[in-house]
């Protein structure tokens, strides 16, 4: 099972699939890691980790389309079976959803439905709620709206500062992303062996 993760920022979550697969807790393999911001954090995470990077930004394009369809046959050139979206601060587009979309996960920080969109830590923080968490989902063409794998929940205590949700959050991250990576790998290699 080979695996492309794509990543954008600091890489933390990256890491942590990385690690769990260094340790065998995952039975996969991170062919390459693309990020779409050539300075960012995770680039370092991966090199330093031996894991190949590909790296360049829709801005070498002229449409998303193109862009898209570089990364697409960079994909199919490796033969990936999973895209693992990491913090990849982008819609995945049409192009890469019609090969890829029951094959192409993503982690974001709320219980979904409730505060998709770009902060949805914040959100959850700004609008008083008791609890918030962590979702697993398959990609659509929505904004984080496809197919819940699984979810983690976060209590909001009256003593948390935005800070200390992320901190708390990010934690859970590190734990449901890999296990239930790990999970779904087994199901999709049970599958193909029958
Ligand atoms: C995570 O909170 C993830 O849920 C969201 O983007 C953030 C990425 O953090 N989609 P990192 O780059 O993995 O540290």
């Amino acid at each position: 099972m080979k695996l492309a993760i794509f990543a954008s920022g600091n890489g933390s979550n990256f890491q942590a699939i990385a690690e769990a697969v260094e340790e065998g807790e995952i039975s996969a393999e991170i062919a390459l890691l693309f990020c779409d911001k050539k300075d960012a954090y995770v680039v370092q995470r991966a090199r330093s980790m031996q894991i190949p990077v590909i790296s360049f930004s829709p801005k070498d394009f002229e449409s998303k389309a193109m862009y898209e369809a570089e990364i697409l046959h960079l994909l199919e050139e490796e033969q990936i079976d999973l895209v693992v979206l990491a913090g990849y601060m982008r819609i995945v587009g049409p192009t890469l959803l019609e090969v890829f979309s029951n094959r192409m996960i993503n982690i974001h920080p709320s219980l979904l439905p409730q505060f998709p969109g770009l902060s949805g830590i914040r959100d959850a923080f700004y609008a008083n709620v008791s609890e918030t968490g962590v979702t697993i989902h398959y990609v659509d063409d929505g904004v984080d709206t496809g197919p819940i794998i699984a979810q983690a929940k976060v209590v909001i205590e009256d003593t948390d500062t935005l800070d200390s949700l992320e901190e708390k959050i990010h934690n859970v991250e590190h734990k449901l992303f890999p296990s239930t990576l790990a999970k779904l790998i087994k199901t999709l290699q049970g599958e193909s062996r029958s």
